[in-house]
Parts: C-alpha cells; sequence; structure tokens
C-alpha cells in the first residue's frame, strides 16, 4: 500500500501531537462527501449526529438512533480509504447499563467498519470509556458544550468560563485521557481554556469553536461549504457558498426545461 493510502491510525494522531503537527477533521454522512474530503487529506472523518439536524431536520441531536447512525457510518465507511472513520455515539446508547452499551458500541463496529466511537461527557463517562477501550474500541470523547445536554447547559453557548468551570473542564479531560480516550473535542469552548486542557493532556485535542490553541480541529461540512445556511455561528469560516449555487442551478433547469432549451441535441439519443 502507499504511503498516501496508509490508513489514519490513533497512534499517528498521537505522534501528530508530538510532533506539533495539526490533526483536520471533518464530518460525513454519505459515501459521496466521504469520498470526497477522503481524496483532500483530511485525517478523522466525523460521522456526526449532527446529520439529525443538518440533514433530517430535526431541532436537535437527541433523536437521532442508533439505527440512524449506523446507516450514515456504513455509508461514509464505504466512501473512506485512508482517514480515521468516526461514528458519533448517539444519546441514551452509551448512557444506559454497561452491557447495553457494549452491544450498542459493537453494533456500529460490526455493521459500520468504521475505526472508532465519539461519545460526549466529562467524568461521570470516564467508566464507560475505559470499558468500551478495554473491548478494543478506540474512543473519542467530547467536552464543553456537548449537543445531548443542550437542554441542561441552557442552549448553545460557550462552556469553561471563569476559574472554577475551566478547572472542571480540565479535570474531565484528564479523567478520559486516564480511562483510555485516544482524542478530545473540545467544543465552544474559550481560546485560554481550550490551550490549557491542550497543555494539560498527552492525548491530541480537536477544537470546534475553541480556538487556535488545540492540535487540531473540526466543523461540519455543512456549515463550512456555505450548504447549512440556517447554522450562524462566530466560529464558522464559510470557505464556500454552495446553498447559492445550488439555487442557481436549480433555477436554470428550471427556466431551460420550461423554454424548450433543455433537453437539446447534445443531451439527447439519436436513432
Ligand atoms: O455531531 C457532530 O457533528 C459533532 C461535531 C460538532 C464535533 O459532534
Amino acid at each position: 500500500m502507499s504511503e498516501s493510502l496508509k490508513p489514519v491510525t490513533v497512534h499517528e494522531l498521537l505522534n501528530r501531537k508530538r510532533a506539533g503537527e495539526k490533526i483536520v477533521m471533518l464530518t460525513a454522512y454519505d459515501a459521496l462527501f466521504g469520498r470526497l474530503v477522503d481524496e483532500e487529506g483530511i485525517d478523522v472523518v466525523l460521522v456526526g449526529d449532527s446529520v439529525n439536524t443538518v440533514l433530517a431536520g430535526r431541532e436537535t441531536t437527541l433523536s437521532a438512533t442508533l439505527d440512524q447512525m449506523i446507516y450514515h457510518g456504513r455509508s461514509v465507511a464505504a466512501g473512506v480509504k485512508r482517514a480515521m472513520v468516526i461514528v458519533d455515539m448517539p444519546f441514551l446508547t452509551f448512557q444506559v447499563s454497561l452491557e447495553d452499551t457494549k452491544r450498542n458500541v459493537g453494533r456500529v463496529m460490526q455493521e459500520t467498519g468504521a475505526a472508532g466511537v465519539k461519545v460526549e461527557g466529562g467524568r461521570s463517562i470516564a467508566p464507560t470509556i475505559r470499558a468500551l477501550v478495554e473491548m478494543g474500541v478506540p474512543v473519542m470523547g467530547h467536552i464543553g458544550f456537548t449537543p445531548q445536554s443542550v437542554h441542561a447547559l441552557g442552549g448553545y453557548r460557550v462552556q469553561g468560563r471563569g476559574e472554577a468551570a475551566a478547572a472542571r473542564l480540565i479535570e474531565d479531560a484528564r479523567a478520559l485521557q486516564d480511562a483510555g480516550a485516544f482524542s478530545i473535542v473540545l467544543e465552544l469552548i474559550p481560546s485560554a481554556v481550550a490551550r490549557r486542557i491542550t497543555e494539560a493532556v498527552e492525548i491530541p485535542t480537536i477544537g470546534i469553536g475553541s480556538g487556535p490553541y488545540c492540535d487540531g480541529q473540526v466543523l461540519v461540512l455543512h456549515d463550512m461549504l456555505g450548504l447549512n445556511e440556517q447554522f450562524k455561528a462566530k466560529f464558522v469560516k464559510r470557505y464556500a457558498n454552495l446553498a447559492d449555487e445550488v439555487r442557481r442551478a436549480v433555477r436554470q433547469f428550471r427556466e431551460e426545461v420550461r423554454s424548450g432549451q433543455y433537453p437539446d441535441e447534445a443531451h439527447s439519443f439519436q436513432e
């Protein structure tokens, strides 16, 4: 296998942190976008439960189901050759009994072909992470703003402001590391706090809305492509305006069909 197609591993991500090289992660929900981001050398493709809001049109991620995540995980894994594919465990699939959690995570690993899972939560979820790691499953943690707890957190807001809250996040990160997590997503955390967390742990931190000092960065693909226009947040940089381009193409098709301009000879079969 050529070096450029060697699959990204947990060990490689750890080495990146040690070498001071940034990790790049994007979400994908299907094989088509999975293939496109993989071809451009993205290191980790996250099958986020954000699929429930971005594609399924739901208000929060809380109603995402295990079968839904398995469907999208399997699709993404089918399109990706090199990047590490991680599937989000949805709400109520890993906060249940350890036996049920292991079965749910086992289904994700067996049925999708992903290389690991992501779970939201701080130190309270550490024993679960330890059990999954002992089972041989690479686990990515997720602290700060955790969307599955949106109601308890009082909405979509920055976490870890003030010394006590910052110290709690650092303790959470250490607990996840001690439990065996291979990486941690830091969501909506002030830059200085994300920097302290990143310096406090040996495993890589991947930031979203958490400033430049994390070991890597993740964005929701449909946000950075300008497809998910409804979602506006300070940290989202739009690298394209694809929603405008979709509307333009749809308008042109509508007009060409109505005027009889499409299909022309070039797009029709002759006898
Ligand atoms: O579900 C998701 O897309 C995520 C990212 C925002 C990190 O968890």
